[in-house]
């Protein structure tokens, strides 16, 4: 049976800080503007709905879902968008908030398949950034915390849809006994 060992990584007062700088940041850059924030599913719901209330900016906000198809948790390069952004986004300034950028071809993706419709601007804001992992080269607007390698859960991050619900980021190691 696989046992959990883990290990706390980032504490919520640490990401609690953290996100406040972000949402500062981005109150400043986009002062006098509308966000249309698009979260990408599932990952990032905890980030955003954190994000979204420390802004000061108005936004209106929209949800992304895409699937990678490959073996195991590596990105095979084959994104799909199976749910889309049903607000208009032709001439918004659009905000993408992702949990983690890892190979980068899932942001990759979405940024080239949102920026076919016009946006007036289009960023990113990762909660995590892996970026030793890239296999595409992608660059997030703002960035929470980057990390090297390891498995990490919590603040939204799964391992086989488990752990969403940790409020601190850790990362695991599975036993198998
Ligand atoms: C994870 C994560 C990113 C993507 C990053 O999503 O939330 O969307 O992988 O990986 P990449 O940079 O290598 O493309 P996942 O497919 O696990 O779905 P989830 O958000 O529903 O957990």
């Amino acid at each position: 049976m696989a046992e959990l060992s883990k290990e706390i990584l980032i504490h919520r007062s640490d990401i609690a800080k953290r996100v406040q700088e972000l949402a500062d940041e981005i109150s400043r850059d986009y002062a006098g503007n509308e966000i249309l924030m698009v979260g990408v599913l599932k990952g990032a719901f905890i980030f955003m709905a954190d994000l979204v209330r420390a802004i000061s900016t108005p936004c209106h906000t929209d949800f992304i879902r895409a699937a990678s198809y490959g073996a195991g948790s590596e990105s095979s390069g084959h994104i799909v968008i199976t749910k889309n952004v049903e607000l208009a986004i032709e001439g918004r300034d659009v905000l993408i908030v992702e949990d983690i950028v890892d190979t980068g071809l899932t942001l990759r993706h979405i940024v080239d398949t949102l920026s076919l419709r016009n946006p007036k601007s289009i960023k990113v804001c990762a909660f995590l950034d892996k970026r030793k992992r890239r296999k595409v080269p992608f660059e997030a607007d703002y960035v929470g915390f980057t990390m090297d390698d390891g498995f990490i859960v919590g603040y939204g991050l799964d391992y086989s849809e488990q752990y969403r619900f940790f409020p601190d980021v850790y990362v695991i190691q599975t036993r198998v006994d």
